[in-house]
């Protein structure tokens, strides 16, 4: 399996990171076999999944089941879980628990903490409890109230410099990546030249150490709005409508199932049962 040093190894190397979120078994089996290098399990899973329209319903205990299933699919790969909504904001000992039970119950390998400000205390002391830590900066969808929307951050000059010094403050304190979401592409490249540790982009330009994108938005597994940053590699949703809209029709027009698709019982016990 690849671990934090595979990663510091990759940007020294400049070879990119790819990384992608997964919330089940078959999915994360896919991103295993696709030869992703880490498999995210994001609390957009509330979204993309379960149908909320923020991240903030997401509970540790969603986390807790999505990162099992997805350990299930993908054993050889390096999984992340993210955190969600105020579990690492309040005492550091309801922090540890949560991340205890995610470590200890699913197998999966670090956590990712959105946001600077406090949360960068808590990542020093989660490194220094001997907990992976993936940082994210930039767009922080659980902090959606307080930014006032889904929007790109970094754009003045103050913003910046805080993305900046809270970056720099996320390298000293341990992480060993950083998530930048919704940044200009300047930006994320100035970051990514000063930080040792990776840079993992979404919506942050091509200058990045790697790209992390979500599942559903990469397949086109959503008949919903897809971001600007969002490459569809696949029409997933279109592909599950015409084969749902077949099997009905089928259905209705006697032709689903086939004999091909039926069991039969042999002659003679058929003729003792029903002469
Ligand atoms: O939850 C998620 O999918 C994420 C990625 C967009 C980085 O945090
Ligand atoms: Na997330």
């Amino acid at each position: 399996m690849k671990s934090t040093s595979t990663f510091l190894k990759m940007k020294k190397e400049r070879e990119p990171i790819a990384m992608m979120t997964a919330y089940d078994a078959p999915s994360a089996k896919a991103a295993a076999k696709a030869g992703m290098d880490i498999i995210l399990v994001g609390d957009s899973v509330g979204m993309v999944v379960h149908g909320y329209d923020s991240t903030i319903p997401v509970t540790l205990d969603d986390m807790v089941l999505h990162s099992k299933a997805v350990r299930r699919g993908a054993p050889d790969t390096f999984v992340v879980t993210d955190l969600p909504f105020l579990t690492f904001n309040g005492d550091f000992g309801t922090t540890l628990s949560a991340v205890k039970k995610l470590m200890q119950q699913t197998g999966t390998n670090g956590v990712k903490l959105e946001g600077g400000g406090r949360t960068l205390s808590v990542i020093k002391r989660l490194t220094e409890a001997g907990v992976p830590v993936m940082g994210h900066l930039g767009l922080t969808p659980q902090s959606v109230g307080v930014l006032g929307g889904y929007k790109v951050q970094g754009k003045t000059e103050e913003s910046a410099n805080r993305l900046v010094e809270e970056a720099k403050i996320i390298e000293e304190n341990g992480a060993f990546a950083l998530v930048l979401e919704c940044v200009p592409r300047q930006l994320a490249a100035h970051i990514s030249s000063l930080l040792n540790i990776p840079v993992i982009g979404i919506g942050a330009g091509a200058e990045t150490d790697g790209q992390v994108l979500v599942f559903h938005d990469a397949i086109g597994f959503s008949d919903g709005f897809s971001p600007k940053f969002v490459k569809q590699y696949a029409n997933i949703q279109n592909d599950i409508e015409v084969a749902l809209t077949d099997y009905v029709n089928e259905v209705k027009q006697l032709t689903f199932p086939g004999t091909e698709h039926t069991f039969t019982m042999d002659e003679n016990t058929l003729e003792k049962l029903y002469g």
